[in-house]
């Protein structure tokens, strides 16, 4: 079944919006390659400026985070309705850094996740391992919990309303790629517990990203792996040119 290969920038908290808008054009002025699709994820605050450049085009817009109510007493958080003023169709939950350094827990990131839903917007769950648990030979156990508990109570009509990111995070920020064969693995892994999840029919339809020190150097062989379907990138989508020869990688 054909998954749409995603290439999509998380910025983290790395740009300013004056920044983040010079990227966004940056990144527009290339035509997205015809069979594949393109996101970036600013930080909240640029997300209105990013999002009036990339309108026009074909490239999507993420939020990194969203609160699972549209108002109220939550101070810090994202309302759905403002990410979808900005444009936003789809928002992150679960990144390593929000679970390691903000301490969200499954459960909280459950709550994030079905309110995404909620609001129609496609949430990116992002799993991942840390070193110690790779090491402990805990990685299935570990994305397995973080899949069930991050899912649960979710029912989808189709696998298209989802999509999961495989980020182990000891690959993070470190110039350390999981090989292609450690990821592809990863990757069958969790199709396989999607399948048990949802059925098996959805799962053929959700897309999985591999994320973790992805550059123009290592996408073509990532991405010719049978159940990785795009790269959620982090260091090398701050620069348009390695951004865009990221999207531009050669099919092997
Ligand atoms: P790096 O590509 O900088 O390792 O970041 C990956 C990431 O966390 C994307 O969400």
């Amino acid at each position: 079944m054909e998954r749409t290969p995603l290439l999509a920038g998380n910025w983290k908290m790395f740009t300013t919006v004056a920044e983040a808008t010079e990227l966004a054009r940056a990144i527009a002025v290339e035509p997205v390659p015809p069979g594949r699709q393109v996101m970036v994820a600013p930080s909240a605050p640029a997300l209105n400026a990013v999002g009036a450049v990339l309108r026009a085009t074909p490239i999507a817009l993420s939020a990194q985070n969203i609160c699972w109510e549209e108002r109220g007493a939550f101070t810090g958080e994202i309302s759905p309705l403002l990410l979808k003023e900005a444009g936003a169709t789809m928002a992150i939950v679960g990144h390593s850094e929000r679970r390691h350094l903000f301490a969200e827990s499954n459960a909280l990131i459950n709550k994030r996740l079905r309110g995404a839903l909620r609001f129609e917007i496609i949430p990116l769950l992002c799993i991942g391992e840390t070193m110690a648990e790779r090491e402990d030979n805990a990685t299935e156990e570990v994305l397995e919990k973080q899949l069930r508990q991050g899912l649960a109570g979710v029912t989808l009509k189709s696998g298209h309303q989802i999509i999961i990111a495989y980020e182990p995070v000891w690959a993070i920020g470190t110039g350390r790629t999981a090989s292609a064969a450690q990821a592809q693995k990863a990757h069958a892994f969790c199709r396989s517990l999607l399948g048990d999840i949802f059925d098996k029919g959805i799962a053929q339809q959700i897309r999985i990203l591999y994320g973790g020190s992805v550059n123009p150097a290592t996408i073509a062989e990532i991405m010719a792996q049978a159940d990785i379907d795009g790269a959620l990138v982090g260091g090398a989508a701050l620069k348009a040119d390695s951004f865009l020869s990221i999207i531009h990688y050669k099919t092997l």
